[in-house]
């Protein structure tokens, strides 16, 4: 038996005397999609903020392929394979497409620019064959991104900006990609597409492990193979979205004790 992608065991986040993680045990396995969900402030961004390195742990493990991710740099974590996106916007709104989406290639990767700066026709190829890239990424999450390469990314739609920042995780080519509420800030009709998007992705992307922070049970029923649930950084529930809705204590976090 291979090991999963990801494995998690007893992964803790203490802020002083708040527990944000407490004893977390998760294992991903690769081309799975986990909707993780939980009440506000369970600890499912702090989750991705320890696993790409932003925060260090107060205890547990965690390894992505069996190699420690916590031995890692975040930019190693990157190189390894995980990618993120981030609950509120961070695009450089007056920035071009191409620039926003390439920094995610160019955070990982050592282009030797001081060197290279002798060598112009190097540079030039690789600068050609990374607006290639960016460009055939984008098209497959809209054509209209791609033809627009340099124009501000302030001037999309809300959705378009969203496809872009996951355009940005996913230059890297990561195997594991963490999408932290990614219809925030969109109507039901966008949200709708830009899921249309990720299902389509993944089609592609047979191997690529996701994990989604969502609140529309809509979109986590769409998306998941996996659901699990987080109430003050402890797992309480992990299986199937029919399974999750029936489940009494998820009900209790959600609604409160008496429900
Ligand atoms: N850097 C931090 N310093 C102190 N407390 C934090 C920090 N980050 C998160 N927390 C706390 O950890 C808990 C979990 O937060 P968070 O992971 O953002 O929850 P969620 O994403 O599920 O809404 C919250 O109580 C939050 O206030
Ligand atoms: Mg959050």
């Amino acid at each position: 038996m291979t090991a999963p992608l990801l494995a998690c065991s007893g992964l803790t986040m203490r802020f002083g005397g708040l527990v944000a993680l407490d004893g977390l045990d998760i294992a991903v396995e690769r081309g799975t999609t986990i909707g993780l969900v939980g009440p506000n402030g369970s600890g499912k961004t702090t989750f991705f903020n320890v696993l790409t390195g932003l925060y260090r742990p107060s205890a547990g493990a965690a390894a992505l392929a069996d190699e420690d991710i916590f031995a890692k740099s975040p930019q190693a974590i990157g190189r390894a394979g995980v990618a993120r996106t981030f609950q509120h916007c961070r695009l450089m709104l007056d920035q071009s497409v191409f620039d926003n989406i390439a920094l995610g290639a160019l955070r990982h990767r050592h282009l030797g620019l001081a060197a290279q700066f002798f060598r112009r026709r190097r540079l030039r190829e690789e600068i050609d064959a990374l607006v290639d890239q960016v460009r055939q990424l984008a098209n497959r999450f809209n054509p209209a991104i791609a033809t627009a390469l340099f124009e501000p990314a302030g001037s999309f739609t809300m959705i378009d900006r969203r496809r872009i920042e996951i355009c940005r995780a996913l230059i890297a080519n990561p195997r594991l990609l963490l999408l932290d509420e990614p219809s925030a800030g969109m109507t039901p009709e966008e949200t709708r597409r830009l899921m249309d998007d990720l299902l389509e992705f993944r089609r592609e992307s047979p191997d690529l492990a996701v994990i989604l922070v969502e609140h529309e049970m809509d979109v986590i029923r769409r998306v998941s193979n996996r659901c699990i649930v987080l109430n003050f950084g402890r797992k309480i529930f992990e299986g199937s979205f029919e399974a999750l809705i029936e489940d009494r204590d998820v009900q209790t976090a959600y609604l409160g004790s008496g429900h």
